[in-house]
């Protein structure tokens, strides 16, 4: 029988197996995006508007793990808007130990920040992503946005950036990140924010969850784009756990 590589057992992996089969590189001199998604066999992202539905024991120990070795989690705000986002609170001696290892984490423990890209501002500021963080979130927006809006975001507690006029290209995105030293990029969606990277080539890895379950509906995909695009990627591992969620790791070519 021809033995597979990089496919492993959940249960055969610990804490800090698992943190070595999602390290991010050691060295980096550019962000690395890190896009991580859930999806249900039938190629559903959302049950009810939101991906709670989809959740399983196994993806939410990805979730966390790839929480705790990211430097910054961005997101588009219809997720922020959708999923009530709040701020990120991995486990802090976790953080260390992943920096000590050089594979992500932070230094000194504190928790990533979640940066927010919108044209509009249209977030609000007595959301849980102003009034449940640990660490100030950063708002990416544009020239456009409602000076009102944009100052009460800040009035709340965020950063703001304005990084485009009407839009933001996703370049723009890696760059403002990049100026505040975040390298490890995590991407938590949604489709329209995921599918520019992809679109631009900019994404590195894919983590996706695959949980056994069909749900119907007519909720969209992960990755939508103004255009399509054909990239290569490589399946980097899979881990298989016990429940039957799928969990891979693909990464551009
Ligand atoms: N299954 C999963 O793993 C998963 C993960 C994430 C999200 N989701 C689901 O995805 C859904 C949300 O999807 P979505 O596609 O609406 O969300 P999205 O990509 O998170 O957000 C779209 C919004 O982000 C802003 N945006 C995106 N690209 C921009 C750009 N280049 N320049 C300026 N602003 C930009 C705009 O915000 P403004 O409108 O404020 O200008 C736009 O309306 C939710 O139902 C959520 O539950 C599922």
């Amino acid at each position: 029988m021809q033995r597979i590589h990089n496919v492993t057992q959940l249960a055969d992996l610990d804490d800090d197996a698992m943190a070595r089969c999602y390290a991010y590189p050691r060295q980096l001199d550019r962000p690395w995006v890190r896009a991580n998604f859930v999806s249900s066999i039938d190629g559903a992202f959302t049950v009810d508007g939101v991906s709670a539905g989809l959740g399983t024991d196994a993806d939410h120990r990805v979730f966390v793990l790839l929480r705790e070795l990211a430097e910054v989690i961005v997101v588009g705000a219809g997720t922020a808007r959708a999923e009530d986002y709040g701020g990120a609170h991995p486990d802090p001696a976790r953080r260390r130990a992943h920096f000590q290892r050089g594979i992500g984490g932070s230094a000194d423990g504190a928790p990533p920040p979640i940066a927010v890209v919108t044209a509009s501002a249209r977030l609000d500021p007595a959301a849980r992503l102003f009034t449940d963080a640990e660490v100030a979130p950063l708002i990416i927006t544009t020239a456009h946005a409602d000076p009102d809006r944009v100052a009460a975001l800040q009035e709340a507690g965020a950063q703001v950036e304005v990084a485009g006029a009407a839009a933001i290209m996703p370049a723009a995105v890696l760059r403002v990140l990049a100026e505040r030293g975040w390298q490890r990029v995590l991407c938590e969606g949604g489709p329209h924010l995921f599918g520019q990277l992809a679109e631009a080539d900019l994404v590195d890895e894919l983590c996706l969850s695959t949980v056994p379950k069909l749900v119907g509906g007519a909720g969209g995909r992960i990755s939508l784009s103004a255009s399509g695009f054909d990239t290569p990627m490589s399946r980097k591992q899979l881990v298989l756990a016990e429940d039957g969620t799928v969990l891979a790791r693909w990464a551009r070519r």
